[in-house]
């Protein structure tokens, strides 16, 4: 951060003024450092949704929404996506730079060796009902680390935090296939520490002990590849509340459970989920018109779940490297007529071409796609969102890492504009009309 200017507010009606120091990034547009506003004017500044608001000092993640640039500490998604891997992509994210032979094997070697969970925590799952969510399950089963690894909770101790990041990129897989597996009244698969990470997950999510189980390598690629495009994507609702959580001092596997919590939202990352329950719907391409009418319809709320993004007003990067995976995939499971990927590639052409979605911006997002690869994948929908989960954690937590050893990092503690009744005095029951 460099300081590069100000911007002078003043106040009408009074000789009142507040000098802004003006911050520049590595790239993107000046920011006003407003912390002394309220000093100066007295007043605070109102930012719903903190479209204007830059709440912390960044490095890892970099976003031009007009532009549709997605870089990870400066590299574009699209080379990590063709070029790298899930595991090296999480060093990069994590540690700032991309790995060298010796450091990637020390780093895939330390998430091999936590990939088991404490077998008293196999216990936790019975607690929940046959039909529970797997968000649900991943809420409770992530906060519940807390209470099993206790050697690793001091966050002001590098070690302990080194350690917990490399307990939850390598547990959090585990957590969400046994979630799956609890569903369909399946044995627990057991991590098999010789597989690659995705592969490791595609077992234990489709394997079972009755039978040899071979993961196909381009789908654990495909699976690979929805990883590093869900790694990481700045300052987003979830990472935000993760940061939040953790900005008080709670230990990580408390503030990683938070951001699932606000991960499972249908407008985040509950959205490829509710792209598939929408198509579904919808049924048939002659009934997209009608559907549309509704979207467009202010009263109806209806939206066209994997359109629009916050950030993206172009096109979000990561739909376009999802939808030649989703043709690949579609095309090694042997599907060549897939009646909800013909929904959604007429949906998206007529999308595309409508004036609704042109003038607000809206383009298909990653949701869009992965909706169809995880379900030709055999992913049932509700699993969608907590394969963005297992995805996310690693963002979340280098987000986390990077909070903790920042000096400037202060409690969360965001103003309101009170609207509700002004001091009054109470009025015993008997006086009341
Ligand atoms: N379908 C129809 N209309 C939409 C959609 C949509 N998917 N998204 C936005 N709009 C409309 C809004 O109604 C609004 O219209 P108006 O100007 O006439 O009032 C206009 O576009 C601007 O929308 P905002 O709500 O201001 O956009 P915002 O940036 O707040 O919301 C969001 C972004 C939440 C992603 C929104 O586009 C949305 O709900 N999309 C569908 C859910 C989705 O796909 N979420 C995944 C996001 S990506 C991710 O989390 C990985």
């Amino acid at each position: 951060m460099s300081g590069i200017g100000s911007v002078t507010i003043s106040l009408d009606g009074s000789n009142k003024s507040s000098k802004l120091p003006l911050i520049g990034g590595t790239v993107g547009p000046p920011v006003a450092d407003i912390r002394k506003i309220y000093n100066d004017l007295g007043i605070f500044t109102y930012d719903p949704g903190y479209g204007a608001t830059a709440s912390c000092e960044s490095k890892i993640t970099y976003i031009d929404g007009d532009e549709g640039v997605l870089l990870y500490r400066g590299y574009p998604i699209e080379q990590l996506a063709e070029k790298s891997t899930f595991l090296e992509v999480a060093y990069l994210l994590l540690n700032g730079e991309l790995p060298n032979a010796a450091e990637a094997k020390e780093f895939d070697t330390g998430v091999r060796m936590h990939t088991m969970l404490h077998e008293q925590l196999r216990v936790f799952y019975n607690g929940f009902r046959r039909d529970a969510h797997p968000m649900a399950v991943m809420c409770g089963v992530v906060g519940a680390l807390s209470a099993f690894y206790h050697d690793s909770l001091d966050i002001n101790n590098p070690e302990h935090r080194r350690i917990s990041a490399f307990r939850m990129i390598a547990k959090v897989p585990t957590i969400a296939a046994w979630a799956h597996k609890y569903n369909v009244g399946q044995p627990f698969m057991y991590p098999q520490n010789d597989l690659g990470y995705a592969e490791n997950f595609l077992y234990m999510f489709n394997a079972v002990p009755a039978e040899p189980y071979r993961v196909n390598p381009i789908l654990a690629r495909a699976m690979d590849l929805i990883m590093i495009l869900h790694a990481d994507h700045e300052q987003n609702a979830s990472t935000s509340t993760v940061r939040l959580a953790g900005s008080t001092g709670a230990n990580p596997f408390a503030c990683i459970a938070a951001g699932i919590a606000s991960l499972w939202g249908p407008a985040h990352g509950g959205a490829n989920e509710a792209v598939l329950h929408k198509l579904g719907e919808i049924g048939h391409v002659k009934n997209i018109p009608t559907f549309l009418e509704q979207v467009k319809d202010k009263n109806s709320k209806v939206k066209l779940m994997g359109f629009g993004h916050r950030v993206y007003k172009n096109f979000d990067p990561r739909a376009k490297i999802m939808q030649a995976t989703c043709h690949q995939v579609l095309g090694e499971l042997g599907i060549k007529h897939d009646p909800l990927l013909e929904l959604a590639m007429e949906l998206e052409k007529i999308a595309l071409h409508d004036d609704y979605f042109v003038s607000r911006k809206l383009y298909p997002n990653v949701d869009f796609y992965s909706g169809i690869i995880l379900k030709a994948m055999g992913f049932p929908l509700s699993m969608f969102t907590a394969l963005f989960a297992v995805s996310r954690t690693v963002g979340w937590i280098s987000q986390w890492q990077e909070m903790i050893a920042d000096p400037e990092q202060r409690i969360g503690r965001p103003r309101q504009i009170y609207t509700g009744a002004a001091q009054r005095d109470y009025v015993p029951l008997d006086r009341r009309d």
